[in-house]
């Protein structure tokens, strides 16, 4: 993805991600990831606000981060006990953290941040070089649905309420499978362009980055709760091991 920078989506909407995502399954999250690092320390890429690090370490769970945005690092340092997470400031696909983890968590959908196949296997390689051994990489991301766009492009609602519309656009690329959204959020007196960049793949695709890393696929759900991943799911949770 030409001009391609880590630190962009956050830079935008840092200051009303926790609000977007308030509607997230985040409880069933926490008690997933909690049950998967099996009491060992968590590592979690692209931490953001710390939706999910924050209720991990509330726990008693050590969590630890890696996150490209300042913008959403200032909001987890704001909450409390945000200032105590020990974070590591790059890109997740590179960067290094101290020590070895249970787990490393990439969730919401974000290495489909990472803007080329190249970038997601080295995210891959980089979760394994992190984990202890029989150690776990668990990714949620959605399951591409290409029926849905019409000459490559599409338009949905995401939210419904008296007080806010939020709708978003999106267009595909399909040689390069990368799709450009950007979510429009409409309230009294305020309309807000949130824009996305999307290397997307399917779940099998992700299998085998796994395997390039030297990891097995020990589970796929469709969701935090551990449901069955059927023909119909939209998104999956997939659990890796060493
Ligand atoms: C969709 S948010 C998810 C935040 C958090 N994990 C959650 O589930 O609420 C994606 C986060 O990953 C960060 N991010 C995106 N690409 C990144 C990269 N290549 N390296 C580090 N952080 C990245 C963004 O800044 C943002 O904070």
């Amino acid at each position: 993805m030409p001009g391609f920078d880590a630190s962009a989506y956050g830079r935008r909407i840092a200051d009303v991600y926790d609000d977007v995502t308030a509607d997230l399954p985040t409880e069933l999250a926490v008690d997933r990831l909690n049950e998967l690092a099996e009491g060992g320390r968590v590592l979690e890429f692209g931490i953001g606000t710390g939706r999910l690090a924050l209720p991990l370490a509330a726990r008693g769970v050590p969590v630890a981060g890696v996150e490209a945005s300042a913008e959403m690092l200032e909001v987890l340092r704001a909450k409390p006990g945000g200032d105590r997470i020990p974070v590591t400031v790059g890109d997740f696909s590179t960067a290094r953290a101290d020590g070895a983890f249970s787990l490393v968590v990439l969730a919401f959908n974000t290495v489909f941040a990472l803007p080329s196949q190249d970038a997601q296997v080295a995210c891959f390689r980089n979760a394994a070089a992190h984990l202890r051994p029989g150690g776990r990489f668990v990714v949620e991301a959605w399951v591409p649905d290409l029926g849905a766009f019409h000459d490559r492009s599409a338009v949905r609602l995401l939210s419904l309420t008296e007080d806010r519309i939020m709708v978003e656009a999106a267009r595909l690329f399909p040689a390069d499978q990368t799709m450009r959204t950007t979510k429009i959020s409409l309230a009294s007196g305020e309309v807000r362009l949130l824009p996305a960049n999307h290397r997307y793949a399917w779940p099998a695709e992700l299998d085998l980055m796994a395997r390039m890393a030297g990891m097995e696929r020990e589970h796929r759900w469709s969701d935090w709760s551990g449901a069955a991943f059927t023909d119909d799911s939209p998104a999956h949770v997939s659990v890796y091991h060493l």
